[in-house]
């Protein structure tokens, strides 16, 4: 088997210019090529803005789920980048310590990117300052955001019904910081207003160093499907990268996003919950090596008790236990008695009893009941 050349920016350029027609027609040469002769390679080293990233794969931004243990977890297993939980721009514009916190990052193996949401332009800048003096590597603006608490602010998918806004606070936090910009945004408002290429073109000049593209409406929240068509669209709209993201749950659905839509990078948020080793796998696909095997029982149970002893470090947290039972809940979705498990550990409110439970539970769990993820 041959390995053929790595496709960056000449396979999205390739796309860009050919017309639909030429484009089916690489898109068949293309899959009879990786059929029959060659396993191509969609690993990239991807550059966002001054920023070199050891792999195109990011954690997405993941509110009340991707804090630092989390994001440590997918940094141990190869993502190229992590993203903070969204936080308030006026929050960390006064310096407020639950937000400072937020933007600690403890891996040293893999880009941090901080996301913040605000509608004023002036906050939105104070909160980059901010962020980029605690040492993130970039800076991520929401503008994806669907819920009513924010939307009422004008902030996270509000600012896609304000253009001129969106762009002002681009811009702001663009001069306010010397590291990468990028930006967040969903398809649209609605079915009637998505316009996700405008709003992307606004973005690339103000000088923002990547888009990424959720292609769901605001009305359509987390539900539905998410129309890889507006990344392609993105892509061929602007000269800047573009992340794609939405439903990837599988190292062939990252494929299948990369080679459809021409887009750099893939953002996987859904898809790590329980499963960190989601971007180990994704790397070695990506490649064209052979999958590694996902955790059996014994490394399993070691993957947890590393979250939860990364969790254990930040008691001062607060809802630290809460949250760890949650991502525990993910780890054994689908096993024997997880859902007796979630029992026992509801009735813990320290990390030493729930590694107790957790060893036990294991050591119950024979082998052959183990189930596999699929993934
Ligand atoms: C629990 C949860 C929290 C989220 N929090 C944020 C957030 O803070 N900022 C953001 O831009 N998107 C947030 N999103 C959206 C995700 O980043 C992502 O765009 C979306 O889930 C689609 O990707 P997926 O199909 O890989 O999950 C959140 C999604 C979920 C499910």
């Amino acid at each position: 088997m041959v390995r053929s050349m790595v496709p960056g920016r000449g396979v999205q350029r390739l796309f860009i210019k050919a017309s639909t027609r030429k484009r089916q027609y690489f898109d068949k040469v293309l899959a009879a090529t990786l059929s029959f002769h060659t396993v191509v390679c969609y690993m990239l080293v991807m550059k966002i803005g001054t920023l070199e990233l050891c792999n195109n794969l990011i954690l997405a931004p993941l509110s009340g789920v991707a804090d630092a243990p989390f994001r440590n977890m997918a940094a141990r297993w190869g993502a190229g980048m992590v993203t903070s939980e969204m936080i308030s721009a006026h929050s960390l514009a006064r310096g407020d310590a639950r937000a400072m916190e937020m933007l600690r990052h403890d891996s040293r193996t893999c880009a941090f990117t901080a996301q913040i949401f605000g509608a004023d332009p002036e906050i939105m800048a104070e909160a980059a300052r901010r962020a980029e003096v605690s040492g993130v590597h970039a800076v991520d603006i929401n503008m994806g955001c669907p819920v009513n608490k924010v939307i009422r602010t004008g902030a996270g998918a509000a600012l896609m019904r304000e253009p001129h806004r969106a762009e002002a606070v681009i811009r702001a936090v663009r001069r306010a910081v010397s590291i990468p910009v990028t930006v967040k945004i969903r398809s649209g408002w609605d079915e009637s207003h998505r316009n996700a290429m405008e709003i992307a073109q606004r973005a690339a000049g103000q000088g923002a160093d990547a888009v990424t593209v959720h292609p769901r409406t605001r009305s359509q929240g987390f539900r539905g499907n998410a129309d890889w068509s507006f990344i392609a669209k993105t892509v061929e709209a602007i000269p800047i990268p573009v992340i794609g993201n939405g439903g990837v749950s599988s190292p062939a659905d990252a494929v299948t996003l990369l080679r459809r839509t021409g887009c750099l990078g893939v953002m996987i948020g859904r898809g790590a919950l329980g499963r960190p080793w989601i971007f180990a796998q994704l790397e070695h696909y990506l490649r064209g090596e052979p999958l590694p095997d996902t955790p059996g029982k014994v490394q399993l149970l070691q993957e947890i008790l590393n979250h939860l002893h990364l969790a254990a470090q930040r008691t001062q947290r607060p809802g630290a236990i809460s949250r760890m039972r949650m991502h525990i809940a993910w780890y054994t979705r689908g096993l024997p008695g997880a859902r007796f498990l979630r029992k026992c550990l509801h009735l813990s409110n320290d990390f030493a009893s729930m590694e107790n439970i957790l060893v036990s539970y294991f050591r119950n769990l024979g082998e052959d009941q183990f189930i596999e993820d699929g993934c």
